[in-house]
């Protein structure tokens, strides 16, 4: 069958058959279909969709274009939690080790950032001496270890994926909910998740930027999840502003241990703690605890120091080096820069993915795949949605790494853009839960 009959079916609406599927996959994997063919069925099916079938039919083919992990060696079922992406989301550094407390095991496949998202690796290396790259014959070890492995996905989890990720990202096709859907699942299956909580963010500094779509694409991951055999449940949390206090490598990881020891902030506590309890029901191991009272045993594990003793030991164990005083980070940041309100009023809205972007200008982030980044980079928040600020008052900073010359110009430039982030009302303005929805 010529390739050109398959991309005309999708385009007329047709639904594709596996084998029509299984052609596809083949040919982006061993490279026999030139990338234009590729990028005009791409654009049929972000046009005409795709039926629950052909969705589950593209997951599996991606998750078998590479090697699938095997995760047999851990004890009970290992919990894979996966987010959509937002800026200052360090919930993985978190979640690993309050989880490791209730004894449920996780193999953390984690990727860089991507645009304006933070990713969890370049987090992590802002730790001196941290190994983000576990070879997978190390991971039985670990796990008997410590329950935890953090590591970078290999080049052969699921590479359909990475073609199409590539071309999608400059044909205009990244966002439809089939291709996301099967994007992300494809790797969750290649890496041998059995239970997957998945954090769907929703809102400015997320792909998915209406309650509805998140829905949509929730709904979209859970059918393959059932197809697929994995046990599978969604949070669907806020990213219409960013989470936490902090966006930029060492300040979150900063944050880490402020919420670890107990002075972190309310959103991420919430966000961490709901997909603890989500993760823990899934794994089994509620020890009888009803819903309630195990999300308040989460922030009792989190915030009162049980975590923190895991957290070391999953740093310890990857070779992060640890002082007295907590991790050691390759570049401090310098709050280089304050930023004040220019009114009095409430903060109505601060646009997450432009913030992210501004955070990235200062170096927290790539602008080309090979730019190296300044993991001492990025913003503190001072004040969040619903919060009343007198004119004046700090609402942010801009940060550099301690050793860096950076130019006066850039920090004015982006304190000029950091204020088209911001939207002030005289009104009040309720404060923004970080928990939109649970879906299983
Ligand atoms: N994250 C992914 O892994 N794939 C997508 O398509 C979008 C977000």
């Amino acid at each position: 069958m010529s390739f050109v009959n398959i991309i005309e079916n999708k385009r007329y609406g047709r639904e594709l058959t596996d084998e029509e599927i299984k052609i596809f996959v083949k040919g982006v994997t061993d490279g026999s279909i030139p990338d234009y063919q590729i990028s005009a069925l791409l654009m049929a099916i972000v046009l005409n969709g795709m039926s629950d079938r052909e969705m589950t039919t593209l997951t599996l083919e991606m998750a078998d274009s590479g090697e699938r992990a095997d995760l047999s060696f851990c004890e009970g079922i290992p919990v894979d939690k996966h987010s959509t992406g937002g800026v200052g989301d360090k919930v993985t550094p978190l979640l690993l080790p309050l989880l490791a407390t209730f004894g449920v095991t996780s193999v953390k496949l984690s990727g860089r950032g991507l645009g304006f998202t933070g990713g969890t690796i370049d987090k992590f290396e802002s730790i001196k001496g941290f190994n983000t790259a576990v070879s997978a014959e190390d991971f039985p070890a670990m796990i008997k270890e410590t329950g935890m492995v953090l590591s970078a996905q290999t080049p052969n989890l699921a590479p359909a994926d990475k073609v199409l990720y590539a071309l999608r990202d400059v044909t205009g096709t990244v966002d439809s909910i089939p291709l996301i859907a099967s994007s992300i699942m494809s790797k969750k299956i290649a890496g041998g998740a059995k239970a997957l909580v998945l954090d769907v963010t929703c809102g400015s500094g997320a792909f998915m930027k209406t309650v509805d779509r998140a829905e949509e694409l929730a709904k979209a991951m859970i059918s393959i999840g059932k197809l697929a055999g994995i046990k599978t449940v969604v949070v669907i949390s806020d990213m219409d502003q960013p989470l936490g206090r902090t966006c930029g490598n060492t300040l979150e990881m900063q944050e880490v241990m402020e919420t670890l020891t107990g002075k972190g902030a309310e959103d991420v506590v919430k966000v961490v703690c709901t997909i603890a309890v989500n993760s823990v029901k899934l794994a089994g191991k509620t020890g009888g605890l009803n819903d309630k009272e195990l999300y308040g045993e989460c922030v009792r594990r989190l915030t009162g120091g049980e975590a923190l003793k895991k957290y070391f030991e999953l740093l310890a164990s990857q070779g992060g080096q640890l002082s007295a005083g907590g991790p050691v980070y390759v570049e401090l940041p310098h709050e280089a820069m304050r930023v004040t309100a220019p009114v009095d009023g409430y903060i109505k809205s601060i646009r997450a993915d432009a913030v992210g972007n501004l955070s990235v200008l200062l170096g927290a982030g790539r602008q080309t795949k090979d730019d190296i980044i300044d993991h001492g980079a990025g913003i503190c928040f001072y004040a969040k949605v619903g919060t009343y600020v007198k004119r004046g008052d700090v609402i942010c900073s801009l940060c550099h790494g301690i050793d860096r010359n950076v130019s006066e110009d850039l920090l004015f430039d982006v304190m000029e853009k950091i204020y088209d982030c911001y939207e002030f009302s005289d009104e009040p303005v309720e404060e923004r839960d970080p928990i939109i929805m649970v879906l299983d």
